[in-house]
């Protein structure tokens, strides 16, 4: 038989991870990719995705769904693994996602949109805090401010509405009620009508040890995760996935794709606190870790509306945590043109690395030719019989890759760690 040819869209380290496991049972380019991933072997092609005669197109990042490239790829007749512009407004407004979620039934915190200050502030000094002020629009994953601080959300309130922090992405503001747990992501593929979830995962978004510090992309995540059984998944497919797919359908929206449940686990269930479009990131990279199977037949038949045709897709037992190196000053203020000496972790089995923001430095010192070009520099992602084990692998490997300034959350998955030794 001969192998599908996919094209993943995107440049960053959920792309890198995606090529990696689609090119099992697939031949991939990527879309533009980068420089550290195509160092690493993988395909990487310039310019228009459209100018790529592939089988398949999975888009990796929001932006270009929101921008509709899923809708100009199927007026080509392409099949796409990804949804188009009316299903990923989801992401690309809050406040229409809230309207959809509402509107499906589904556990979701309270909450009002405004594009005006005098109304958001009174209605921020109705709830009885933490609060929560989210820009409408796209913001890379950083303009959610969570407080205990009720001054400083009405100052949060006023610097977004003005457009001054986020620009127009801030022009409307969805004001939150503030929500105490702990958090899950649950990404599921869809094929308009049917959907299947993958294995769950946890991800770190606060820049700090000890989720202190502003809200990133994201700084590491691992799966599974403890206390989160088959039950509790198929809890969130059923009361949120579905219903948000079903809602969707019936405003005339064929959603193909991911579908990726950002979850609070309350003391009163589990509540969406957002709804994702794509793959998460660093979350892909920690699931395709575990995945085992035929990933590329999976997205072609959610592409094509079978889902029911592909094999379910089955996880292994094993542990994997992903830690996400950044460059100095991420997220505020990251420097960038760092010399990185080396991203080749062939020798350590069990962990891989996947590339983010890494460019190349022709005629640099760099060793390897490459340097920091973006917040998020590398994912590395090991695996492991448990998350304790995973971690040290992981952990144990991150010092041998380099850079000046080079940092990261030393603390991924080990909450999960502790969990885990208390139940042996
Ligand atoms: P979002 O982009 O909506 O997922 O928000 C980013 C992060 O902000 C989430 O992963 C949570 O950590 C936090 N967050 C968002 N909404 C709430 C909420 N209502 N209550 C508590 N934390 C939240
Ligand atoms: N890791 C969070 C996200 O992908 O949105």
């Amino acid at each position: 038989m001969t192998k599908l040819k996919i094209c993943v869209i995107g440049a960053g380290g959920r792309e890198h991870a995606l090529a990696v496991a689609l090119s099992r049972t697939a031949d991939v380019v990527v879309c533009p990719g980068n420089p550290g991933m195509a160092a690493m072997g993988v395909k990487c092609v310039q310019g228009s995705p459209q100018a790529v005669e592939a089988d398949l197109y999975v888009i990796g990042p929001e932006a270009p769904l929101v921008a509709g490239l899923a809708d100009r790829l199927r007026h080509d007749g392409r099949l796409v693994f990804g949804p188009g512009a009316d299903g990923a407004r989801l992401e690309g407004s809050k406040a229409w996602m809230k309207q959809v979620l509402a509107d499906a039934g589904v556990p979701t915190p309270g909450y009002g949109a405004f594009d005006a200050l005098g109304p958001a502030v009174e209605f921020l000094r109705s709830l009885p805090g933490p609060w929560v002020v989210k820009t409408d629009g796209l913001a890379a994953g950083k303009g959610v401010l969570v407080t205990h601080d009720r001054d400083e959300a009405e100052a949060d309130v006023a610097a977004k509405l003005s457009g001054h922090a986020f620009g127009e992405a801030g022009r409307t503001v969805v004001v939150e009620e503030g929500l105490i747990g702990s958090e899950l992501s649950v990404m599921a593929l869809c094929d308009g009508t049917s959907a299947v979830a993958l294995a769950p995962a946890r991800d770190h978004k606060r820049a700090f040890d000890g989720g202190t510090g502003p809200n990133t992309g994201g700084m590491g995540a691992y799966s599974p995760v403890s206390g989160v059984g088959d039950e509790l998944v198929a809890r969130v497919m059923a009361d949120a996935v579905l219903p948000t797919l079903q809602s969707l359908s019936a405003r005339g929206v064929d959603y193909r794709g991911v579908l990726y449940a950002g979850v609070m686990l309350t003391e009163h269930g589990a509540k969406v606190l957002e709804f994702n479009v794509r793959f998460g990131d660093p979350e892909t990279q920690a699931v395709m870790a575990r995945w085992d199977g035929d990933v590329a037949a999976a997205l072609a038949a959610a592409a094509a509306g079978r889902l029911d045709e592909a094999a379910p897709p089955v996880f292994r037992p094993d542990a994997s945590v992903c830690v996400v190196m950044a460059a100095p000053g991420y997220p505020t203020d990251p420097q960038l043109g760092g010399a990185i000496e080396r991203i080749d972790v062939s020798k350590l089995r069990g962990v891989q690395v996947h590339c983010a923001g890494v460019g190349a430095a022709p005629g640099s010192d760099a060793p390897s030719g490459l340097v920091t070009a973006g917040g998020r520099v590398l994912g590395v992602t090991a695996t492991g019989p448990s998350i304790g084990e995973a971690r040290q692998a992981v952990y144990r490997a991150l010092p041998s890759l380099h850079w000046p300034g080079a940092w990261w959350r030393s603390d991924i998955g080990e909450s999960e760690a502790r969990e885990e030794r208390k139940s042996l």
